[in-house]
């Protein structure tokens, strides 16, 4: 038998990227592909990238030219570029990296066997087509062992048209898995491990693969025994249907986290990035996800210096995280990205955009730490998932997902424990398991 070839694989950007980083990669062991972390070494390098922010995109062309003296000892690496940059930018990454021999969009990953082939045989290969079929249903089910948590998508793309965003033009138009696949892999995931799942989505609360919608997926899949936790990401608040609210006061196994994303906290600036809601559309639906959960933590994206923000607008923002009070968020310079409708707005000033960003930032974090140091004392559910850093710790995730360690043994991995919080540090919690 010939040695099994080596593949390097780089994930950028969101969970979505994780997960289809884990099905190429399941694709390609079909192919004799075997995981290796040196990416001198590989056979295959595998870049699944983002476009989301230009830095995203500028971190591939970088990457890539780390990657050339490799090439030059190891004449026989293919190198490969996949995800959002790969679909955005297809021709240009063929015209400017003459190292890289595949290009495959988000779309197009159920043929990466087949063109890793015509690449090792020499070929440069391009594909960013949007097929009629779901590359799902042609990627093979998960076979490799699995960790207590893990991400299943089963929503992709965007019809929203946020002012910013580039989703819908890289991943295309919202389009849901049907019921019956996902019941099958989240069943396939359970038998290997699996604990908890997180369904993932551009739009992942648009999921519209069985009536009922999202809720009654989330209901469906709670049903499978072994599954004990159910987390979903990411929402906009427009598809906050009143089922799915429900299911926050109604359904054990759906954890009390909810990223829902505001972007900004002032009307005319929502307005002006077409997100479609006020904010006190917003404030509203934060007082129904309370009402039926009321320990719920709640998290956020913010946009900070969009074309035309003043100070008032950002005010407003300050003001409506002040009436929210995060769990967790996160705060982003406004970045221009080619062929969005805002692209050509006029910008801030720089200056202006940093210190915005650095207040926002300082206010996010005085609001984490006081949702973690809440928990100091109280006793909250942990999944046991990996070994904590110092010796005879392990570490998990609360159902607040706070990170959590403890003295405990590797046994307990994949089992849910009771931790009695004893300290809030900068990113974790510290406890001791109860009786
Ligand atoms: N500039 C800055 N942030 C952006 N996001 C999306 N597009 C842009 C952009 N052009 C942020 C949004 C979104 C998150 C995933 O990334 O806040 O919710
Ligand atoms: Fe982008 Fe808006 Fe769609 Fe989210 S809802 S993916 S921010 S266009």
């Amino acid at each position: 038998m010939s040695a099994p070839r080596k593949l390097f694989v780089k994930t950028y950007g969101c969970q979505m990227n994780v997960y289809d980083s884990e099905r190429m990669a399941e694709a390609l062991a079909g192919e004799g592909y075997v995981a290796t972390d040196r990416p001198d070494d590989a056979d295959l390098v595998l870049l699944n990238t983002c476009h989301i922010r230009e830095k995203a995109g500028e971190k591939l062309y970088s990457d890539l030219g780390r990657l050339r003296p490799f090439k030059a000892a190891n004449p026989g690496m293919k190198i490969a570029v996949a995800g959002c940059v790969a679909q955005a930018e297809g021709a240009e990454i063929i015209a400017r990296a003459p190292q890289v021999d595949l290009v495959v969009g988000p779309q197009a990953y159920h043929r990466l066997p087949q063109m890793a082939a015509r690449a090792q045989a020499g070929e440069r290969v391009v594909d960013t087509d949007f097929p009629p079929e779901d590359k799902f249903d042609a990627l093979p089910r998960p076979t490799l062992r699995r960790a207590p948590a893990a991400f299943l998508t089963v929503q992709e793309g965007c019809d929203k048209f946020c002012a910013f965003c580039v989703v819908p033009y890289t991943r295309g138009s919202e389009l849901s898995r049907p019921a019956d696949r996902i019941l099958a892999e989240a069943r396939a995931l359970v038998d290997q491990g699996v604990a908890e799942l997180t369904l993932l989505g551009q739009n992942v609360n648009a999921w519209h693969g069985a009536a009922g919608g999202l809720a009654a997926l989330i209901s469906a899949l709670s049903e499978i025994a072994g599954l004990q936790r159910i987390r979903y990401t990411t929402s906009h608040p427009n598809d906050m249907d009143a089922a799915l609210i429900a299911a926050h006061g109604d359904n054990p196994k759906l954890m009390p986290y909810l990223h829902l994303p505001v972007q900004s906290g002032s009307d005319r600036i929502l307005r002006a990035m077409n997100r479609k809601h006020t904010v006190a559309d917003y404030l509203a639906l934060v007082s129904r996800m309370r009402a039926v959960r009321p320990d719920i933590l709640l998290s956020s994206d913010f946009i900070v210096g969009f074309p035309g923000e003043t100070a008032a607008d950002f005010d407003a923002t300050m003001a409506l995280i002040d009436t929210v009070g995060y769990g967790m968020a996160y705060s982003f310079k406004y970045s221009p990205r080619p062929g969005t409708p805002a692209a050509h707005r006029p910008t801030l000033a720089t200056a202006v955009v940093d210190q915005r960003l650095a207040q926002m930032q300082a206010l996010i974090t005085r609001q984490q730490r006081a949702a973690q140091d809440a928990m100091v004392g109280r006793v909250v559910r942990v999944l046991v998932e990996k070994p904590g850093r110092k010796p005879g710790q392990m570490g998990g995730k609360s159902d607040y997902l706070h990170a959590v360690h403890f003295q405990g043994t590797p046994a307990m991995t994949g089992s849910v424990v009771p931790v009695r919080i004893t300290e809030s540090s900068t990113n974790s919690l510290a406890g001791v398991i109860v009786g």
